[in-house]
């Protein structure tokens, strides 16, 4: 049958994998799935419906950039965020949430045989996504030592002829770190010696929790806006991941090239989901800090669960997001030994860690973002499961 090499080549994502298994096995716990289980706001459903009640114009295409409101919108919600005014005609572009968002971006630079940098452990779509383009990911180890942290020395290493971008997500999928803002600006240095482009790929900047002073955002930098591509998406922290929407702020040269990519496979993202996105950005923003209040506290019951198991588990705390990336210490093959056998012997569902890179092994991603009685449930099980 006729499958391309670099699609059959992949596997099924281990997270939609452990999903599925999980889905066969009733009423297991799961940890799997990054999806919130908040609801979309009201104010931005009420907006909705408006529209599909007053708006003749509501099923039909926008400009392949989006609507020039919600432009505007991004324009000033960057603005306010990080300092920098940019134009929304000339640097905005609407997308469809941010896998859509990047996998655009990788397209519009990559050429087959060239290489971008990604973190080890990093987010498994990316990895995919290059590997489509015929791009070669490059892990960039981070520091288990000192949490995940970024590490500086081993960067200029990794940069070769083929490289052309570094791609970051900070807070972090698996690892909820935040990487700082001198890594942060020492990479911006790097890729402006270089030639290459970061792409910031930023689901969790709201999901800070105490943390917030240490999160910092590289596209706030003057110095590297020519450099950034820095992408937002409206489904974690505005609770509207099937809504598919995100926006990029991308250098002029950048726009232009990435919006032939997005028109040819998109034409836009959903006008239905525009019209919620500019009621997300311009309504109340109670939600952000209601969310994330609600996030820190399963943060904090997670850690108080993983610390009553330092015979199973070793975590670093994480700062941001809500995930946390525990080493397996209990004895084990592999963290998709482990998965499953959880899974079968406890009904209890995690994420190997083997599939955010190579040193995700022996580790596994917890996803703390479901209600508090589902991670109490999953601990009482793995503790009953471990002394049984
Ligand atoms: C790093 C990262 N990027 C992108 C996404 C998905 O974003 P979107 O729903 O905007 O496509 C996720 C979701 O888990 C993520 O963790």
């Amino acid at each position: 049958m006729p499958i391309s090499k670099s699609v059959a080549g992949i596997a099924v994502s281990a997270i939609k994998e452990m999903a599925m298994r999980a889905a066969k096995v009733p009423g297991a716990a799961s940890l799997t799935w990054g999806l919130p289980d908040f609801p979309t706001p009201d104010h931005i459903r009420e907006a909705t419906r408006q529209a599909l009640a007053d708006d003749p114009d509501i099923g039909k295409y926008t400009l392949p950039d989006g609507l020039p409101q919600l432009r505007a919108a991004a324009a000033e919600t960057h603005r306010a965020a990080t300092g920098i005014t940019v134009d929304p005609d000339r640097n905005v572009t609407i997308t469809a949430g941010n896998m859509e968002g990047v996998k655009t971006v990788l397209r519009a630079i990559l050429d087959p045989g060239d290489e971008v940098i990604v973190t080890d452990p990093g987010f498994a779509s990316h990895f995919i996504q290059i590997g489509l383009v015929g791009a070669k990911p490059m892990f960039w180890r981070l520091d288990e030592a000192r949490g995940w942290a970024l590490d500086l020395e081993a960067l200029p290493g990794l940069v070769t002829p083929r490289c052309k971008a570094i791609l970051l997500v900070s807070p972090s999928n698996p690892t909820g770190r935040i990487f700082s803002r001198n890594e942060l600006l020492a990479v911006g240095r790097l890729a402006a010696e270089h030639g290459l482009l970061v792409i910031l790929d930023d689901p969790y900047c709201h999901f800070t929790y105490e943390n917030r002073d240490r999160y910092f955002n590289l596209a706030s930098a003057p110095e590297f806006v020519d450099r950034v591509a820095y992408l937002f998406t409206f489904s974690k922290c505005h609770a509207m991941s099937g809504w598919r929407l995100g926006y990029a702020v991308l250098p002029d040269w950048l726009k232009r090239e990435v919006l032939k990519v997005h028109d040819a496979t998109m034409i836009c993202a959903p006008r239905i989901s525009q019209v919620s996105g500019l009621a997300a950005l311009g309504g109340e923003q109670e939600h952000l800090r209601a969310f994330e209040t609600a996030l820190k506290a399963r943060r904090a019951l997670i850690c108080e669960r993983l610390d009553a198991l330092p015979e199973i588990f070793d975590y670093a705390k994480p700062e941001g997001a809500y995930y946390v990336f525990p080493r397996i210490v209990a004895p084990h093959r592999d963290s998709s030994e482990f998965a499953i056998r959880l899974l079968d012997e406890a009904k209890v569902v995690v994420t190997p860690g083997r599939a955010f890179g190579p040193s995700g092994e022996h580790h596994v991603r917890m996803a703390f973002c479901v209600a508090e009685e589902v991670i109490e449930t999953a601990f009482d099980r793995i503790e009953t499961w471990h002394a049984g």
